[in-house]
């Protein structure tokens, strides 16, 4: 039976850089979830007729939250819905769906890389019909639709059981419960060369991927074990759970802490890599070796030819605009196009779309190319393996002879978490009130060369983005920037990026935070941020 239940907008339901992202509470209050739904549909332009793929990442309430996304889509007339198994989807996969099936979009349930969990946190994700996140346009009409909101409508009907593949269906919609994984493994064996993997699994290469107790588990049990003959228990924590096994799905050397012990171990493995809560984000390290993801989208630029599915060449290549430069070191010897976008995924949907860059990747463990519109973990450490499989090396090795060919782009992010939102919008104001006069200023022996505002104009469609961030260039090759995140849960989080480009052969193998040391120092002294946070260190380094 279908209801029409009258409602009041809600504060707050604004997508952030990835979705609308809360704590699990907040999702769970009566009416949340269905108003953010039904603001969708109204910014969509309804969804009558439609084919829409639906899942997530198995958090806390991901079922639940399934059931009332599928209930209101059907009272509001969609014609089809294809759904993962169990309610599960890694976000790569359900982009690929998204258009292996021609959808017209989709919802995807994740905080990513968030804690799961009762008192964790939520999200959801509108994705359109090239299978990319949605663009601001269409964000901006979702937010504007919660803000006048009267009502939604939803089917009151017993729950789908979701634990069965094959047809159903809910009013007049039909469901189709498809397997999570199968179309996903089938697109990565038309990318990479597996007969070579495999042969390098066969020839005794060992690795250890940690799916984090998140979505990934199965896929990467099912393609790296199962298919590519990697060893049992190459797969660590790959059973998804609700709560990810109480930890943070996050892969980077803090959360994957257990890899990276491993990795530093005498008895490592050739290469870890590692997932977050949705699969779409990668952490790659090697023997002692871990490889910042700037890094890594810098090496897959420069080994692209060894990829079957870029065999013809790259359309370009593309990073946000925090990513270091690495990557246009490479463009630049090799004569690609090279693109810089604003932080966020759906920056690169119109780029890849047009061929314009057909590998991107980001400072935040993103990495992933034009056979979706999502950044995908598994691509990734996929990427990797089949450059190894070609190169017969190990990952430090590989490192060490990038740099000797383009230079080492130091990096390092300093994040400040749970900041006082005022104290950290002053901190931005004041910094952004300063930036015409500091260059030719000096700060801790650095001399300023430039600083902007970083905006966006969308070479494809035009559309502008401004405030996406504050640049301030150094001497000596050095570069910080400073913006608040878009996808915090709580206040606000200062992210700081510090980068140098290091050409010296015998300078390589410093500590980044040591060879950032004057530049860490310099943001300090520019920002305030000590004095203005109150802090005296970062809550994360990456
Ligand atoms: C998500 C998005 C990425 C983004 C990252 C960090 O993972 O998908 O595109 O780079 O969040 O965003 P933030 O606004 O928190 O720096
Ligand atoms: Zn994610």
């Amino acid at each position: 039976m279908r209801k029409f239940i009258p409602t009041k907008p809600i504060e707050g339901q604004k997508p952030g850089t990835s979705g609308l992202r809360k704590k699990t509470r907040v999702f769970q209050q009566p009416g949340y979830l269905e108003n953010f739904i039904q603001s969708v549909w109204n910014g969509i332009g309804g969804v009558g007729g439609k084919t829409l793929v639906i899942g997530g990442d198995g958090r806390f309430f991901n079922e639940q939250a399934i059931q009332t996304v599928l209930a209101m889509a059907a009272a509001s007339g969609a014609r089809h819905a294809i759904v993962g198994q169990n309610g599960l989807l890694s976000t790569p996969a359900a982009s690929h769906l998204i258009r292996l099936r021609k959808a017209d979009g989709g919802i995807i349930l994740s905080a990513s890389h968030n804690p799961g969990g009762e008192n964790g946190d939520f999200g959801v994700k509108y994705n359109v019909a090239n299978g990319g996140p949605a663009p601001e346009d269409v964000t901006a009409r979702i937010f504007e639709a919660t803000q006048t909101i009267e009502h939604y409508d939803i089917l009151r009907a017993p729950p789908v059981d979701l634990s069965v593949l094959g047809e159903t269906a809910l009013g007049a919609m039909t469901i189709e419960i498809v397997d999570p994984v199968r179309d996903y493994a089938a697109l990565m064996e038309q990318l990479f060369d597996f007969a070579k993997i495999r042969a390098l699994f066969q020839s005794g290469f060992t690795m250890r991927f940690d799916a984090m107790h998140a979505v990934t588990g199965p896929y990467a049990t099912a393609i790296l074990e199962d298919t590519l003959g990697a060893a049992p228990g190459t797969v660590l924590n790959g059973v998804p759970s609700p709560d990810f096994g109480g930890g943070h799905p996050d892969p980077n050397p803090i959360w994957a802490k257990e890899l990276m012990e491993l990795m530093h171990r005498a008895d490592a493995p050739d290469l870890g890599a590692a997932s977050d809560g949705d699969g779409d984000r990668n952490m790659i390290v090697g023997r002692n070796c871990y490889v910042t993801p700037s890094d890594s989208l810098a090496v897959l630029a420069a080994n692209a030819g060894l990829i079957p599915a870029f065999a013809v060449g790259l359309g370009g290549v593309a990073r946000s605009m925090p990513t270091s430069q690495a990557v246009d070191r490479v463009a630049e010897a090799q004569g690609l196009r090279c693109f810089e976008t604003p932080t966020g995924w759906k920056f690169f949907g119109n780029l890849l779309d047009a061929d314009m860059a057909s590998l991107c990747g980001e400072e935040s463990a993103g990495t992933g190319s034009n056979h979706v519109r999502e950044k995908d973990g598994l691509w990734a450490v996929l990427a990797w393996l089949n450059i190894l499989a070609e190169k017969r090396c190990s990952v430090a090795e590989l490192m060490q002879a990038h740099w000797a060919e383009y230079g080492r782009n130091y990096y390092s992010r300093h994040d400040y978490e749970a900041v006082d939102s005022a104290a950290a919008s002053d901190l931005i104001a004041a910094l952004r009130a300063r930036l015409a006069d500091l260059p030719g200023t000096h700060v801790q022996g650095l001399s300023v060369l430039k600083a902007d505002e970083f905006g966006y104009t969308d070479p494809i469609d035009g559309s502008r983005s401004e405030g996406q961030g504050l640049r301030i260039w150094l001497s000596g090759g050095g570069r910080m920037v400073f913006r608040l995140s878009g996808t915090g849960t709580e206040g606000a989080t200062l992210r700081v990026y510090l980068e140098r480009l290091e050409t010296d052969p015998d300078k390589f193998g410093d500590d980044p935070q040591q060879a950032l040391a004057d530049i860490i120092a310099a943001a300090d002294q520019l920002a305030g941020i000590r004095d203005r946070t109150g802090r005296s260190a970062p809550d994360v380094r990456t």
